[in-house]
């Protein structure tokens, strides 16, 4: 459907204040006003948030909107320390030579041998929790369980997994626009990325010289017709799985099981019936996004929603409100862990993106999430929130910074 210009420029009155500290405890409310307002909203940055699911869907899945100048909207004028560009902020052909080779090495094989380890692991996880009884769940859980993983896959040991934690936490604080990052915010992330730097090309090089059974040996050794990576193609790749692949896997797990907590009723239903797990991880992800937006920048003239986009114009799709747009999903306030479970027809959430740059770790977080979850039943885990939560001081990636728990344990397994 499209929307004529006059609708937009009917509701360029309308204020967006979803980000407002005082909204991130629930910033839905405050996205469907401006969502039923309007599908494009032109911001004091002279980009426009788009509103809808339909359109944020069509953005991403076409290739005349670019991912390759997310730093020209967001970080304009940041001198980029000596971290390489990330396929992630590649366009093809750039984008389709990395993904392949990266693909080689971390496949979806290389997930499903995870799955011992990760069932260890969570296992641990609860064994300390349930002896603690009253905790905060991110570090009991929600940081150390993809931190872990990922960090392990990688090949990085243990005694540095507090280092790559803290420097992906200064990174990740930076994806937000820079407006919004205090001098020391900046600062700490052009250190991080120089330590991320000087740490994997150490590592890095190790490997090359003997390699393990690890991720970054199997980057170093994967080829395609001749090709290789080179050095700077391997060290983004390994910041980019390290950060993306917990950073974001940390808001799912905080953010989910805030849900079930607040849904005992669908909570006893996982319970009654176990096999709903992955459905619940799936509307997890959609019902409170780990992800709260992306950016594109148009390469060419092209129409959005009856507006009409010049070369160079930039778009922030908010996945926030795409999960939560009536038109894409019935009812969509109510988390409903059956929603992906009966009805083949409903619409895939955005949380993992669309089109080329759909999430590379998509199963590894699911696999993550789905194990909790059946942890949490094996143990009949009476679960409760005990103390306000505080939520993290990010836009891009939504999620909790201290989250007071308890846990009691009514199942021997
Ligand atoms: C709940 C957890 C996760 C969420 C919500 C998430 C979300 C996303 C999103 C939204 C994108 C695309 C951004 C865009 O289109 O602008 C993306 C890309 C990516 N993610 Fe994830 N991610 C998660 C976990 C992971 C994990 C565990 C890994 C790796 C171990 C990972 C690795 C990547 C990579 C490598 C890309 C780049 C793909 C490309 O550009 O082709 N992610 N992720």
């Amino acid at each position: 459907m499209s929307v004529p210009d006059t609708e937009i420029a009917k509701t360029e009155a309308v204020t967006f204040d979803a980000f407002d500290p005082k909204h991130w405890p629930d910033p839905y409310p405050r996205y469907a006003v401006t969502r039923e307002a309007t599908p494009l909203l032109r911001t004091p940055l002279d980009v426009h948030l788009v509103t809808r699911y339909e359109h944020q869907a069509a953005i991403l899945q076409d290739n005349n909107w670019s991912h390759a100048h997310e730093a020209e909207l967001f970080h304009p004028g940041v001198e980029h320390t000596d971290l390489p560009t990330s396929f992630l902020w590649m366009d093809p052909p750039d984008h389709t030579r990395l993904r392949g080779l990266v693909s080689k090495a971390f496949t979806p094989r290389t997930v499903a041998d995870l799955r011992p380890r990760v069932e260890r692991l969570v296992a641990e996880l609860f064994d300390k929790m349930v002896a603690a009884g009253e905790f905060d769940l991110v570090p009991m859980l929600a940081y150390p369980l993809p931190l872990t993983i990922i960090a392990e896959l990688l090949g990085a040991p243990a005694e540095d997994h507090p280092d790559l934690q803290r420097w992906s936490h200064a990174l990740a604080r930076g994806f937000d626009p820079d407006p919004l990052l205090s001098p020391d915010e900046r600062d700490a992330r052009t250190q991080a990325a120089r330590e991320f730097v000087a740490y994997f090309r150490e590592l890095i090089g190790r490997r090359r010289v003997s390699p393990r059974a690890d991720l970054i040996s199997e980057l170093a050794r994967v080829e395609e017709q001749g090709d290789v990576l080179t050095e700077d193609e391997m060290l983004a790749t390994c910041v980019t799985l390290l950060v993306a692949g917990h950073e974001t896997s940390v808001n799912l797990v905080s953010n989910g099981i805030l849900a079930l907590m607040r849904n005992p009723g669908q909570y006893a239903l996982l319970r009654e019936r176990p096999e709903l797990a992955a459905p619940a991880v799936e509307e997890m992800l959609r019902y409170d996004s780990p992800v709260h937006m992306t950016t594109r920048l148009a390469l060419a003239a092209t129409e959005v929603a009856g507006h009409q986009f010049d070369a160079g114009d930039g778009v922030v799709l908010l996945f926030g409100s795409a999960n939560r747009d009536p038109e894409a999903f019935p009812d969509p306030d109510r988390f409903d862990i059956t929603r992906y479970a009966t009805d083949a027809s409903v619409n895939r959430h955005l949380t993992f993106s669309l089109g080329i740059h759909y999430c590379l770790g998509a199963p590894l977080a699911r696999l993550e999430m789905e194990t909790a979850l059946r942890e949490l039943v094996r143990r009949g885990i009476e679960m409760a929130e005990t103390d306000e939560l505080v939520y993290r001081p990010n836009l891009v990636l939504r999620g909790i910074k201290t989250f007071p728990a308890r846990f009691t344990q009514t199942i021997t397994p």
